[in-house]
């Protein structure tokens, strides 16, 4: 790559590789911490650039994209982009782009160990272990619920549900998903997935994993009535998005032990944590960790870094979610 004149913004630390490589070609102001620019602070920083690295923490709502100027492209270190306006950036003619793919894997490995965690109680017997009280064996010490042979009931299909749902089926787990759309019939077989409605899944399951977007139409998916229909004995799994569960619902649900646990790794106003949650013990917590393996985390910065560079080379970034806007010359 030829050195340009465009600025890029990175917003927040990310890999270092990933800054060497858009510094090899473009004019980069890295802020190389992990506090985050508030929104005054991104709009003042934003001046200037033309792309913008940016993270799940860095909020561009309507009003923040209306008022960047000379912005081709906002590339975003995450699958998930409910933290950007696409429609307000779109109508601006400004690209947006994810890092899907990479961390479909990882974050089901990651949904995978809290449902395992949560059925068996692993952060409790540990804590058991460390505090010194484990004197004896007792028939009964720290039960928790088989995992095998269970039904798995997943909410959204795509990439990382199909991937959760695969690893249900190692378990010899019965699959069952709900989804706006069935998914096509190859995938179904290979999974031996059942759709089902949201009252039948929510009814019939063991397990409830949740891998749907965030949208208007997904916050709260998860409230009181849908908790009210899960099995006394069932666990519930976010590592979608906080607020498509009502957290205060569901700390409701698990202090009164309607649904037994639930393991958590996105919370509705991360990093706080309903203070409920954090008082007991059949809540596995995690700190929005799902897609933290070393390598998914460099990977997925280089992927925002090389859509970055692609769109300000004139090419089309490789995970564009407005393709509407790359019109062929
Ligand atoms: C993480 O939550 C992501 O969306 O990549």
């Amino acid at each position: 790559m030829r050195p340009v004149a465009a600025q890029i913004l990175i917003t927040k630390r990310i890999y270092p590789e990933a800054v060497q490589f858009l510094r090899s070609a473009f004019e980069v102001d890295y802020v190389d911490h992990d506090d985050g620019l508030t929104p005054e602070q991104l709009r003042a920083r934003v001046r200037g650039k033309a792309a913008i690295v940016c993270q799940l923490t860095d909020r561009f709502d309507a009003a923040m994209i209306d008022s960047l100027e000379g912005v081709r492209i906002l590339a975003n270190v995450a699958v998930g982009y409910d933290n950007i306006d696409v429609a307000a950036a779109t109508r601006r003619g400004i690209l947006v782009t994810n890092t899907p793919d990479v961390l479909t894997e990882t974050t089901a490995d990651f949904a995978f160990a809290l449902l395992m965690a949560a059925a068996r109680r692993i952060v409790e017997a540990h804590a058991f272990v460390h505090s010194g009280e484990w004197r004896r064996w007792t028939i009964d010490l720290l039960v928790g619920y088989d995992i095998f042979n269970k039904t798995l009931g997943v909410f959204g299909l795509g990439r990382i549900g199909q991937a959760v749902a695969r690893r249900g089926l190692g378990f010899g787990m019965k699959i069952l998903y709900h989804d706006l759309r069935r998914a096509p019939e190859e995938v179904e077989a290979a999974l031996n997935a059942r759709w089902v409605s949201k009252e039948e899944l929510l009814a019939e399951s063991d397990f409830v994993s949740l891998h749907v977007p965030l949208t208007a139409g997904t916050r709260h998916f998860i409230g009181a009535a849908e908790l009210a229909r899960m099995k006394p004995t069932a666990i519930l799994v976010n590592t979608a998005r906080g607020p498509v569960v009502d957290e205060a619902a569901l700390a409701e649900a698990l202090e009164r032990k309607t649904i037994a646990a639930a393991g958590l790794d996105v919370f509705e106003a991360e990093p706080k944590v309903h203070p409920k949650l954090l008082d007991l013990n059949n809540v596995v917590l995690a700190p929005h960790i799902a897609s933290a393996s070393v390598e998914t985390r460099r990977r997925m910065s280089m992927m925002a870094a090389e859509n970055a560079a692609a769109a300000l080379s004139g090419r089309r970034p490789p995970n564009l979610l407005n393709p509407e806007l790359w019109i062929q010359p």
